[in-house]
């Protein structure tokens, strides 16, 4: 399985935080934010990863992670020209995954769990967990055990069961991105892609269990980084 980490968009909703750097350079605590998302992929054993950026600081990222010696694994970059959506930055990838599964995290999402991905053959797989503000997020509706729908940002969430920003799929990806029409904010979405995969019969979820959170806003930047700070002083006594 291939890794992929999306670390594209404008981060528009933090600035002036991200007017001289990129977003998922910003701290969070005492690590940059794109070390998180890059530990999430290394804890689930995989060993090449390809980090999607946009245009402004990419060589920053080079300068941070370099090859990725230092972290036992194999890093690819390129870049997205524009901010068109997840979905858009996800079919950048096409060559990259060489027709292997892959598992695509968004570079803002901090989870604390790792995770077990042995059993995951094909189809797709998205990461559930509830929240208090699902409206913020792509929203999932379970029934008889089975995922029926996402929705994204919903003025009026059917659950609040949020599909954090955690995927992994079979190579049928690339050719439902292929499929997609930009959403009303002009965006290809990834929650247009679940849903393919939902129509289709072959999705699967399962909960994330430990602290989960984005932190593409100034509310939840200061939230990941105070659970970080107090995760280290839980370490220290
Ligand atoms: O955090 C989980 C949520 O992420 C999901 O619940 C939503 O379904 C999903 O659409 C997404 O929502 P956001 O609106 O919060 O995503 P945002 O635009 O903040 O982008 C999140 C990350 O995705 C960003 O840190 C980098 C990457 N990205 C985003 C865009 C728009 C790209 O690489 N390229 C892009 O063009």
């Amino acid at each position: 399985m291939k890794g992929i980490i999306l670390a594209g968009g404008t981060g528009s909703r933090l600035y002036p935080l991200t007017k001289v750097t990129n977003k998922h350079l910003l701290p969070i605590y005492d690590e940059p934010m794109i070390y998180y998302p890059l530990h999430t992929l290394i804890s689930m054993g995989i060993k090449e990863i390809m980090i999607v950026s946009g245009r402004g600081h990419a060589g920053d990222f080079l300068e941070l992670l370099g090859s990725g010696k230092n972290f036992g694994v194999t890093l690819n970059y390129t870049i997205q020209e524009e901010a068109g959506g997840i979905a858009q930055a996800l079919s950048l990838t096409e060559d990259f995954s060489d027709r292997e599964n892959i598992a695509v995290i968004l570079g803002d999402n901090i989870y604390e769990d790792s995770f077990d991905i042995s059993d995951f053959k094909g189809g797709a797989r998205i990461f559930l967990k509830e929240v208090s503000t699902p409206k913020r997020f792509g929203v999932a509706e379970i029934k008889n055990g089975k995922i029926v729908s996402i929705e994204e940002k919903p003025a009026k969430p059917k659950t609040n069961l949020a599909v954090t920003g955690l995927y992994l799929y079979d190579n049928k990806v690339y050719d439902y991105i292929s499929t997609l029409k930009p959403s009303h904010r002009g965006e290809l979405e990834i929650t247009d892609v679940n849903n393919k995969y939902i129509r289709d019969g072959r999705m699967d979820f399962s909960y994330v269990k430990g602290f989960w959170s984005d932190a593409g806003t100034f509310e939840s930047l200061y939230n990941a980084s105070t659970w970080k700070k107090i995760k280290e002083e839980k370490n220290e006594n």
